[in-house]
């Protein structure tokens, strides 16, 4: 890998008339600007591209207890500008290779004594910029009261949303409205009523995405949270969003006795929805593992999972009762099956002690057992098994948002899954009430913090870390948001942090959820959504030995649900339907058995917002492509253009398609096959049906 690091001479004005302190820079294509000013001591940014407004003047800044104030009242004391390009190639991902090239201007400001960094990175996908406090002299205590960073956009920008300071975390459907109408209220009207826990000022996660005005689409996010607090964005009106972190219990935002480092604030700048796929910002703003640390040893897979008879299909319990569904005897069967069909992993979940039927989700419930299996769960003869069977078990650890409980026995339980040949963990954290997560303070009081504040970010980095001591891999589900971590800790493989298949299970997510989510919380990294269900009606039944529930659909066709391997990026990727449902359509199942897990690139061939996708990605280990396409409610015609092919090769491709006949709602599972021979000259006719999609594999001859 080249690295090339120089210093640049870049064109800057500084003027100090009126009290005004100006510099410029631009990224390397020139294409994108940043100004920042010190305007009378007050220092403010502004994006554009080209002659299109991205984000005009808006403030800066960081407030801290006992009255420093760092939003005024500055001098530069210096600015450097810099210029950087490499490339790097992740272990595993979407791309083999990743270009990483910005121009840098950092700013050292100085307040009375108190000095700040301000860092700002252009590139030409975007800008991001962050706040480095160092430990000095002139301060005592860092405690963080406020982030009074701005986004000034504009009233006729559009946003694609969900609810920050709400209850559920990241599992909402998105609400599209102006960026001024980002509230609790408007999203009970347009969406869910969210009313009734009211904790917390209104405000939207991120990635934030939007629509501007001008034509340009942005996504607002941040990259690599690390012990600090993770941001949402509060509208101000007039188009104007400003940063409000997640406050520990005592309102302090952020805690240190050492500086303080916020995490990149990212502005992801797109000229349209397929250049929002596109960008590797996040990932560019994380570092590379520690030199030390050897992570060859994460290996991206597919699973399957003694899961969906509980939260999709409800013929089978957590809990033991007659219907216990993770019983020695059913997790063979499934490991013959899962081995059967090459699959590297097998999720058992309701294995531990600490099960029952009101375990959900209150975050007071009986706390879990990480390392006690319940009596009709052999895990050593189940051990023994999967690993003659070239299966790791997917171990899981339901915290129910415990902390206290799960960090007592955590290396306990990593220990146990090591010895046990455990190589990946889904955990959990559902806990379905606002600032709920139960801390015990250094009087002994019990108190209860945010989801999404500083005390869970470093609860999710000590897993982590911890987990990498043990070769375990983590699938979180319940997650903080994915700031581009994975790079430093690849074994940080997935997580969920949205609403994901589940809800189709027990609730549904609607039809046009699928088509929101590439544009939105996949722009952050992966999703273990939990794709190919493939029994999309008369599944479900009322309860375990009951009766089937005649109105529970997942909204999708059976050739989306194939789709989706291809459009949301996992590489850790579950086939999430029972194996006799499988068993019913062997040929369909090939896709998922043959789908890869690891790219070496993808084009997006075509979308709209929330409306439609196409997406083709190289296999990184063949000559064979793969493609993706998923609608929404509307059917709908694409003509698929195969010139990403190698021009000198022939292939065979074989099409998973909706019939005319298919339908999300009335007749979900009818599907056809077809194999044809093309080349890079060849354009294919696809008919997607209302809610559905197509998957293609373009096989090298
Ligand atoms: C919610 C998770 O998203 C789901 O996958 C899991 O089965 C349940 N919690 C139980 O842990
Ligand atoms: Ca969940």
């Amino acid at each position: 890998m080249k690295i090339l690091k120089f210093f640049i001479l870049f064109f800057f004005i500084i003027s100090c008339n009126k009290g005004i302190f100006l510099s410029s820079i631009n990224s390397p294509d020139n294409k994108i600007s940043l100004n920042f000013t010190l305007d009378n001591g007050k220092p403010f940014y502004s994006i554009n591209k080209g002659d299109k407004i991205i984000v005009s003047n808006s403030s800066l800044g960081l407030i801290l207890k006992n009255g420093i104030d760092l939003t005024k009242g500055f001098k530069i004391k210096n600015q450097k500008q810099t210029s950087f390009k490499n490339n790097w190639n992740p272990l595993f991902g979407e791309f083999k290779t990743i270009e990483n090239n910005y121009n840098q201007l950092s700013l050292d400001l100085i307040n009375n004594e108190t000095e700040i960094n301000i860092e700002f990175r252009i590139y030409n996908d975007g800008v991001a910029f962050r706040y480095i406090l160092p430990k000095q002299k002139s301060i005592q205590n860092y405690d963080l009261m406020d982030e009074i960073t701005e986004f000034n956009l504009s009233s006729k920008d559009s946003a694609w949303w969900i609810p920050g300071f709400s209850y559920r975390r990241y599992e909402f459907l998105y609400a599209n409205t102006g960026i001024d109408d980002i509230s609790k209220k408007v999203y009970s009207d347009l969406v869910e009523d969210i009313s009734y826990d009211s904790l917390g000022i209104d405000a939207a996660h991120t990635p934030l995405t939007i629509k501007k005005n001008n034509g340009i689409f942005i996504s607002i996010h941040e990259a690599n949270l690390v012990d600090y607090s993770s941001m949402t964005l509060s509208p101000k009106g007039k188009g104007s969003l400003e940063v409000e972190l997640y406050p520990w219990s005592d309102g302090i935002k952020v805690k240190s006795d050492n500086g303080i480092k916020s995490s990149w604030r990212t502005i992801h700048i797109a000229d349209n929805s397929s250049g929002l796929l596109e960008s590797n910002l996040i990932l560019n703003l994380n570092d590379d593992p520690d030199e030390k640390e050897d992570f060859s040893w994460v290996k991206p897979g597919k699973y399957m999972g003694v899961w969906w008879e509980m939260i999709g299909t409800n013929e089978s319990t957590w809990w033991p009762s007659k219907y216990h569904g993770a019983n020695t005897k059913k997790v063979f069967n499934y490991i013959d099956f899962a081995s059967k069909h090459g699959f590297n992993g097998l999720l058992v979940e309701g294995w531990n002690k600490g099960w029952y039927p009101g375990w959900c989700c209150s975050g007071n419930g009986i706390p879990f057992s990480f390392t006690e299996s319940l009596e009709d769960f052999d895990f050593k003869k189940i051990s023994l098994y999967s690993s003659k069977k070239n299966i790791s078990i997917v171990g899981h650890h339901e915290t129910g948002g415990q902390i206290e409980n799960y960090e007592s026995q955590l290396e306990d339980a990593f220990k146990l899954y090591n010895q046990m040949g455990v190589k990946y963990i889904k955990t959990g954290y559902v806990n379905d009430v606002s600032r709920n997560i139960k801390r015990t303070d250094q009087n002994g009081n019990i108190i209860r913090e945010w989801h999404h504040g500083q005390y869970m970010i470093n609860h999710f980095h000590k897993v982590i870390e911890l987990a990498s001591k043990y070769k375990l891999s983590i699938i979180t589900h319940e997650p903080i948001k994915d700031t581009g971590l994975s790079r430093t800790f690849p074994n940080f493989i997935s997580r969920e942090g949205a609403k994901g298949q589940e809800f189709n299970g027990f609730s549904s997510n609607g039809v046009n959820h699928a088509t929101d989510l590439p544009f939105t919380r996949l722009l952050s990294g992966p999703m273990d959504y939990t794709p190919g269900i493939f029994q999309l009606n008369n599944f479900r039944y009322d309860k375990p030995g009951g009766k089937i529930d005649k109105n529970a659909i997942v909204p999708s066709t059976l050739a989306k649900e194939l789709a989706l391997y291809v459009v949301y990026y996992s590489p850790m990727q579950m086939a999430a339907d029972l194996p006799r449902h499988y068993k019913k359509h062997l040929r369909a199942f090939d896709f998922i058995k043959n789908v890869p897990v690891n790219w070496e690139t993808k084009i997006i061939l075509n979308s709209k917002i929330s409306e439609y996708l196409t997406i083709a990605r190289k296999d990184i280990d063949s000559d064979n492509w793969y493609v993706g396409g998923i609608t929404d409610e509307k059917k709908r015609n694409f003509k698929i253009n195969l010139d990403f092919l190698d021009e000198s090769k022939d292939y065979t491709a074989k099409i998973y398609k909706d019939t005319s006949e298919t339908h999300w709602d009335k007749n979900p599972m009818e599907y056809s096959i077809e194999s044809i021979k093309v080349n890079k000259d060849s354009k294919l006719d696809v008919y997607l049906a209302p809610g559905g999609g197509f998957a293609i594999e373009i096989i090298k001859n």
